[in-house]
């Protein structure tokens, strides 16, 4: 699981409904089913994490499987044995890795060069392809089906972007309008792919650098933190070019109907007033507890080719 554009469509829509189920189950006050029993998964944080980290080691825990964490300084990649290395190493005692590097994503195509260990992107520095699977499953509950679905993405187009791109211009009849500050966009590549996605699915997706080209109307208003966790700005005053790009109830109430998603953490003040983090049209918190449901999901469809 190391982009979403691996998954076939049939496989992405499998995952969401898959999550959905998890979050019934939980919803119900009921266990998921102990579909891991007797497999141990490894997560490796090198960067920071609260939400990634804590929903697969729980969603693992939750499966029957046993967990071993690893942090940012316990591996010998720190003096220097190679990425390669080490995932043929822990493919002959995990059963799955769960790796957060921040890093370039041909990394991850070295832990995965093994056959015998299931490998989980959560996070690297082009996308973050369990952060959409936690977003659809968001929009599948909001709304009932994820074919149909419009959001409006304001901020940097950051890797939960890439990643929502990705995965939502893949739904039927979408429409996904990315809007970021002139310099931070969508990478060429994920637009030039995801446009190819819209076209086949008969969806909408748009990237633009000023709000004036919002869409009239939208169900989801999602938008992310200016500091993306592992990132720099190379610009000292790129405060200035976000600023107008902050989701405040002045935006909001341009979408009556819509509500608000951000795959947090979040600053207050900065991409998000309080009032429109804190306040009834977020859905910012239950997106947080989908991570978990998603991660189930990807955790027994990769080790136990659950359905
Ligand atoms: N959204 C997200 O990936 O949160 P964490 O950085 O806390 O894992």
């Amino acid at each position: 699981m190391l982009s979403i554009a691996d998954l076939t469509d049939a496989e992405l829509f499998h995952l969401v409904r898959m999550a959905r189920g998890y979050a019934a189950t939980a919803a119900a006050g009921s266990a998921y089913e102990k579909v891991l029993a007797g497999r141990v998964i490894g997560t490796y944080f090198r960067k920071t994490s609260t939400r990634t980290r804590t929903a697969f080691s729980s969603a693992a825990l939750r499966l029957g499987a046993e967990v071993i964490a690893y942090g940012p300084g316990d591996l010998q990649e720190n003096t220097g044995e190679t990425v390669e290395d080490t995932g043929r190493v822990l493919s002959r005692m995990l059963d799955g890795l769960v790796a957060r590097t921040a890093g370039p994503d041909r990394e991850f195509a070295a832990y995965a060069a093994q056959d015998r260990m299931a490998v989980i992107n959560a996070m690297s520095e082009g996308e973050h392809p369990t952060q959409a699977l936690a977003d659809l499953t968001t929009v599948l509950r909001v709304r009932g089906e994820v074919d149909g679905a419009k959001v409006l993405y304001v901020g940097e187009g950051n890797n939960s972007a890439v990643a929502l791109a990705l995965a939502l211009t893949r739904f039927k009849g979408t429409e996904l309008y990315v809007i970021t500050p002139p310099g931070y966009g969508l990478p060429a590549e994920t637009q030039q792919r995801a446009k190819s996605y819209a076209e086949a699915s008969g969806s909408t997706f748009v990237c633009a650098h000023d709000l004036a080209r919002a869409p009239k109307s939208t169900d989801f208003v999602y938008t992310t933190r200016w500091q993306t966790t592992g990132t720099s700005k190379a610009d000292p005053d790129w405060r200035t070019v976000f600023d107008p790009f902050r989701v405040d109830a002045a935006l909001m109430a341009r979408y009556p109907d819509a509500r608000f998603l951000h795959d947090l953490p979040a600053h207050r003040g900065e991409e998000v007033t309080a009032e429109v983090l804190d306040g009834r049209v977020s859905a910012a918190f239950d997106q947080a507890e989908n991570k978990m449901h998603s991660a189930a999901a990807v955790l027994a469809w990769c080790l136990a080719g659950a359905s």
